[in-house]
This record gives C-alpha cells, structure tokens and sequence, in this order.
C-alpha cells in the first residue's frame, strides 16, 4: 500500500483514465479507474452543493482498523471529499467497526442510531458501514432490517475496493451491501493516507488461522495470508523517503508471517531485511503468539539496532487448563520459559500483554494462575478484559460460564495488580537518558511536548513543535506512575 494520496505520478495515472471506457478487470488499475469515476460525481456535488464536501472516519478497535482507516482516508481524499472532526457536520461518515467483544458492538449500535437524527436533516449525508463486525450475518440482517438509512456496507476483505462501492451508491442510490466471506487476494499500490508523518503502520499479513475458542477474528479477518516480502519493503522505503523514521508490522500473529508465501521465508528473516532500510530507525510489530515465538526471533531482537525494546505477548491465562480450553498450545511453564529467554537475550525490554478473566468454567484456583504470571513476569502494562461470548465460537457452546459478580471481583483483584506492578516497573527509568521519539504537542499543556520512548513509554518534556517526528535525547526526571516528565538533553 503506496503513500499515493499526494503524489503526482499518481495523478499522471488518473489523468490517463478514459472513464467513458467499461472498467478494466485488473486490480489495481480497476480501482484507479472507479477513483476516477468517483472524482467526477463528487466534482459535480461540490458544484452543486456550492461547498467543499467533508468526510469523517471513526475507527474502532485495534491497530489493524486503524491502518484501513488511512486507507479509506486516502481514497475519499482522492475523490475529492475534505476531512471533517466533527462527525455532525460531515457529508460522508464511516464507523470502521470492532467486533472482538459485545460491547463494542453496542457501542456500535448506539452510535448509528444517533447518525440517524443527524441524516434526517442532513439527507444528502452519505453512511458507510465497514470492518469486522460486518463479516456477521445477523448484524447485516438487523442492518437491512432496521437502519434502512444506512448507504454502504463492506467487510474487512474489500476495503480496497471502497472506490467502486462509492460509485455503485451514487449510480444506485440504493443501500449496497458487498460482503465476502474470504479471500486470498492482496491488493497492493492503492492511495493511503497517514495520521503521522513520522510514523506508520505496515500490513505484513492479513487473517489468522489460530482459531483461539473464544475468538472471533478467523471468522471475521479469514485465513492467514501474508504480503510479499518485496511488498513491504518496498513500501517501507517509500515511507521513509517521504519522513517516516518508524514502521509498526501489523498482523494478527506477526510470528508465523511467511508461512504461506510461494518461497516461504520466517519473520525474523523479514526483520533483518527491513533493519537494512536506511534512514528507518524505529520497528515496532504486534501481535505476537507464544506457540510461534522462535529462538531465531529472540536472536535477531538482541542484536538489532533498529527493532525497540517492547514486545506484547499476550498470555490470556495462567492456567494451563484453560489455556488448553482456549486452544493456545502452549503451557504456563512454556510461556514463562519465553519470557526468560527474551529478558536474558533483551534485558531492559519492556513486556506487555492481553489478560481474560472469566473464561467458561474458570476457577478460583485458575485465576490464581494469572495472578502468579503476573506477578512472576511484572509486566510493564496490561489489557485486561473480562470474557466476553462470541456467537459461533467453540467457547460460546461451552457449559459453565462464570458468574458475573464472580468474574468482577476478579477482574478488579487482577486491575489493581496489574496497576501496582506497572507503577513500580514504569519508576525505574528515572534519572536515565533516553531517546525519545516526539509525537506531537501535549494535549493538556501547550509548553509541552510528547513523545514515547523505544519501550513505548510515555515522556512529556517541555519543547516546541519543531521537534515532532525527531529522536531527542531526553533525561527522565520524575515519574507520574505510566509516564514520565522529562528535560532535553542540551547537545
Ligand atoms: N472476550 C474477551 N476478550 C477477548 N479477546 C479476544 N476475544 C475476546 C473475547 N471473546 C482479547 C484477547 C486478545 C485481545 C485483542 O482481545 O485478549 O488478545
Ligand atoms: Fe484471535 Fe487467537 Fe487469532 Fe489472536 S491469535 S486473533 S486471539 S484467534
């Protein structure tokens, strides 16, 4: 996926377009061929409308929305739409949906209830509905049922199509639904747009083929298939001549990448090639599962200059029979032999990881288990969540879901753990040196500025915006529990 959003090469590309012409089959050029199109209909609302026309994309859930987000961005900054903050004011909106738990489905559901006040007046605005929760059936059914006023809905599998979905709504003017179910295909090369100049996320793999019991993300995001490694680097190179100094490598389980590739090659491979991109200095990836972190991945962690220092390796629970019920395949005793490894090959790494509490037939004496990796592993942060069932999971079907009071009490008992050990592990960079790369103009305080260290921790320090998307040295001063206050290093 190619930064393209500004670049004239791509505007000689969609110059050349004859739209009179039936659309090629051939991606990417079909879709260049429906931006094209689209750019023509939105030019003739504009003049219409006397106005500029706005968009706004709210993102739900995780860092793999987030990046078909920007890829939606691009694609309606490139048909001519402005983007809008203000979800009320906006021509075109889109929710960029979650669906790993319930409640943010609810969340979901509230939201476009309230859009609806806003289309009545406002009936030329435009709806777009995409992500995981529209890879479900029965959501697409109430969707049909009872939000009529919805205009567009796709899953997670055709996002780069989302030009041409556009113009078949403005030629339809009628509800259009395109969901699939799978697919291998990646389509690569389409316009993009960052939130940050400085930093990015990169799709190394799409799907995952894990089938965790509780999860419901195979069944949303498809099988695992991974980009080309020629792919990815070659847009990472083209990132970083347009300033970007750190990549973040998303996919569901970054560890087994390459597996499927018709010359298979391991992540830690992957790593090594993108480490000798100049002028990157930061890599960053998430998610990683236990059962596929291999030695040769440690090995090239400890020697790398460029991979930063934090690796999130989600145990999801202390007990080996539930880890065995959540089809993890892997052991408690196996995942705290991980984590001596990584600190002996990593020693000042920072380790975070995803809990559930509450998953069917948990015990007290189950639970006690997390408490132990937790307080044997002190993880520098932790996301909690209390088991949530997904409809059509194997854990779903299972018998003995927890009491509710039960799984919040422990659920609290294991926050305030979490938050205690994190407070304590946080405090023991004070008075250290570190390089901080700036993010940004702090959001309570305009005389400071800040940034995140390789470890992802927060440091606020005072600055000016001159200094955001650099690494600056910064001596930490006092720690505030999960942040830090800092002073620049003079040079
Ligand atoms: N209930 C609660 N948490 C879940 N997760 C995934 N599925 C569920 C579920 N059904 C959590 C896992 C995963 C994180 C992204 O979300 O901890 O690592
Ligand atoms: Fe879900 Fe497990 Fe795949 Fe993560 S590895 S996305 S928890 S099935």
């Amino acid at each position: 996926m190619i930064d393209r959003t500004k670049n004239e090469e791509f505007e000689k590309i969609l110059e050349m377009i004859d739209i009179t012409k039936p659309a090629p089959a051939e991606e990417p050029q079909r879709q260049y061929y429906f931006i094209a199109k689209a750019r023509e209909y939105v030019a003739e609302k504009v003049r219409e409308a006397g106005r500029p026309l706005t968009f706004c994309v709210t993102t739900f859930g995780c860092q793999m929305n987030a990046r078909d987000s920007e890829k939606l961005t691009g694609i309606l900054e490139q048909i001519g739409y402005q983007e809008e903050a203000d979800e009320e004011k906006a021509d075109f909106v889109i929710y960029n949906t979650c669906t790993v738990r319930e409640n943010a489905n609810q969340r979901v559901y509230g939201r476009i209830g309230q859009l609806n006040r806003v289309k009545r007046q406002n009936p030329h605005m435009l709806v777009g509905l995409c992500g995981c929760m529209m890879q479900e059936t029965a959501v697409v059914e109430k969707l049909k049922k009872s939000y009529r006023f919805v205009d567009l809905i796709f899953g997670t599998h055709n996002i780069y199509k989302f030009a041409e979905l556009i113009v078949t709504r403005m030629e339809s003017e009628r509800m259009v639904i395109d969901i699939w179910k799978d697919t291998d295909k990646i389509v690569e090369d389409l316009p993009s747009e960052r939130k940050f100049s400085f930093k990015s996320g990169v799709n190394i793999m799409f799907g995952c083929n894990n089938f965790c019991s509780y999860c419901i993300v195979p069944y949303v995001r498809g099988r695992e298939r991974s980009r080309s490694p020629k792919d990815i680097i070659r847009e990472i190179e083209e990132l970083v001549s347009d300033g970007v100094v750190e990549i973040m490598l998303l996919g569901q389980n970054v560890n087994s990448y390459g597996k499927t590739l018709d010359v298979p090659m391991s992540f830690a491979e992957l790593l090594q090639e993108i480490e000798k991109i100049e002028g990157l200095e930061r890599i960053r990836f998430m998610t990683s599962h236990p059962k596929d972190l291999s030695d040769e991945l440690i090995e090239v962690m400890g020697n790398s200059k460029k991979i930063c220092k934090h690796l999130h390796l989600p145990f999801q629970s202390g007990s080996t029979r539930i880890l065995d019920q959540m089809n993890r395949r892997y052991t408690k005793e196996h995942y705290l032999g991980l984590v001596d490894k990584i600190r002996a090959a990593v020693p000042d790494i920072s380790l975070t990881t995803d809990i559930i509490v509450g998953f069917p037939g948990e015990t007290e004496e189950d639970f006690l288990e997390t408490l132990d990796v937790v307080r044997k592993v002190r993880y520098d942060s932790a996301f909690t969540f209390i088991y949530s069932k997904r409809t059509g999971t194997p854990a779903a079907a299972m018998e003995e879901q927890t009491p509710e009071a039960v799984v919040k009490d422990r659920f609290n008992r294991l926050l305030s753990e979490v938050q205690k050990i994190s407070s304590e592990v946080c405090s023991v960079y004070a008075n250290t040196v570190q390089g901080v790369l700036v993010e940004g103009v702090n959001d309570h305080d305009g005389s400071l500025m800040t940034g995140r260290m390789s470890n992802n921790l927060l440091v606020h320090f005072p600055g000016d915006e001159s200094l955001i998307g650099k690494i600056i040295d910064v001596e930490l001063k006092e720690c505030k529990g999960f942040y830090y206050i800092g002073e620049m290093v003079k040079k």
